[in-house]
C-alpha cells in the first residue's frame, strides 16, 4: 500500500500553508490549459502534501476563469492520491452563522460557463456523481476542523452558481427552498472533475456571510467576506496540518481510485 499524497485546493484568503517540510515550489504542467498558479509541495509528517491557490496569489482570477480541468489533472500529474478543496461560502439557513466550517457532502451545479469534462469529442464517459464527496476524506477533514479550533457541521448541499456578481434575493430564497446549506462560486465543475480523473474529493466551507436572504441583516459585501475569511483562515491552515497528521503512512484504496471502470462508453474501433 502506498502513502498519502493530499491535494489541498485553497480559496479566497488562503494562498499558502504553513510548516512544510522540504517546502518546494513546482511549476505545473497541464494538457488542458493554464493551472492557477505554483504548486506547493512539501510533508507533515508522514503526509506528503501539494497546495495549489485557487485564484491565485493575489487572487488574480474570478471563479468564472479559473481553469479546473487544469488544477485537477496537474494536481493528478503531481501524484496527488486526494484532494481537499478549502473554500468561502455564504450561508442559506440560520443555523449556520460566519465561522461555520460546512463539510458539504451533495451538490447542485448551476454554473453555465466552465468547461466541465475531461472527456468528449471521440471519447464518451459518464462517471456517477450520485455522492460527489468521498466519505472518508469528509469525515477526516471535519474531525481535523474541529480539532484546529473551528464549528463543524456535517452534510449539506452546496449551490454552486457562476457569479461573479452575488445572487439575487429571490435566486437566494430559491435555493433555501431547494434544501441547500451554503453557497459559493467554485466548487463545481472542480468535484466533477476530480471524480473524472479518480480523486477521492472533499470540501470544507467556510461562511463568511448569509448571502442575501436575511431581512434585518444587509446583503453580502466582499469587505465583509474577507474580514470573517482573515478570521477563517488560520483555523484553514489547522486544520490542513491537524488533517496531514491524522492520516496514516499507508493509504487504503477508495472505490474512487478506480471509478472510470466501467464509466467510459466508447468502444474500440473496429475496421473491416
Ligand atoms: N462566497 C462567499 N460568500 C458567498 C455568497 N454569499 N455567494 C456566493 N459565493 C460566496
Amino acid at each position: 500500500m502506498a502513502g498519502w499524497t493530499l491535494g489541498v485546493i485553497g480559496g479566497s484568503g488562503l494562498y499558502d500553508i504553513d510548516g512544510l517540510e522540504d517546502r518546494a515550489v513546482m511549476r505545473p504542467h497541464s494538457s488542458f490549459g493554464e493551472p492557477s498558479g505554483d504548486l506547493i509541495t512539501g510533508r507533515i509528517g508522514a503526509t506528503r502534501l501539494v497546495f495549489l491557490p485557487r485564484h491565485d496569489v493575489g487572487h488574480r482570477l474570478p471563479p468564472s476563469d479559473i481553469d479546473s480541468r487544469a488544477n485537477i489533472d496537474a494536481l493528478k500529474r503531481a501524484g496527488c492520491t486526494d484532494i481537499l478543496s478549502l473554500s468561502a461560502v455564504g450561508s442559506l439557513r440560520e443555523n449556520l452563522p460566519p465561522g461555520t466550517f460546512v463539510a458539504v457532502d451533495q451538490y447542485i451545479d448551476r454554473t453555465f460557463a466552465r468547461e466541465k469534462s475531461f472527456f468528449g469529442p471521440g471519447l464518451a464517459a459518464h462517471v456517477s456523481m450520485a455522492d460527489p464527496v468521498c466519505p472518508r476524506l469528509a469525515g477526516l477533514a471535519a474531525q481535523a476542523a474541529r480539532e484546529a479550533g473551528a464549528p463543524v457541521v456535517e452534510g449539506g448541499t452546496y449551490l454552486a452558481m457562476e457569479g461573479p456578481q452575488f445572487s439575487t434575493r429571490a435566486e437566494s430564497e430559491l435555493y433555501r427552498s431547494w434544501g441547500c446549506a451554503v453557497i459559493g462560486m467554485t466548487n463545481m465543475p472542480e468535484a466533477k472533475l476530480a471524480r473524472e480523473a479518480e480523486l477521492p474529493y472533499a470540501s470544507i466551507c467556510m461562511v463568511t456571510d448569509y448571502d442575501c436572504w436575511r431581512a434585518d441583516e444587509a446583503a453580502v459585501e466582499v469587505t465583509h467576506v474577507l474580514e470573517v475569511m482573515h478570521a477563517n483562515t488560520v483555523k484553514a491552515k489547522a486544520l490542513v496540518r491537524a488533517l496531514a497528521l491524522a492520516l496514516p503512512p499507508e493509504r487504503p484504496t477508495s472505490p474512487i481510485d478506480r471509478c472510470l471502470d466501467g464509466a467510459i462508453i466508447t468502444g474500440p474501433l473496429h475496421r473491416d
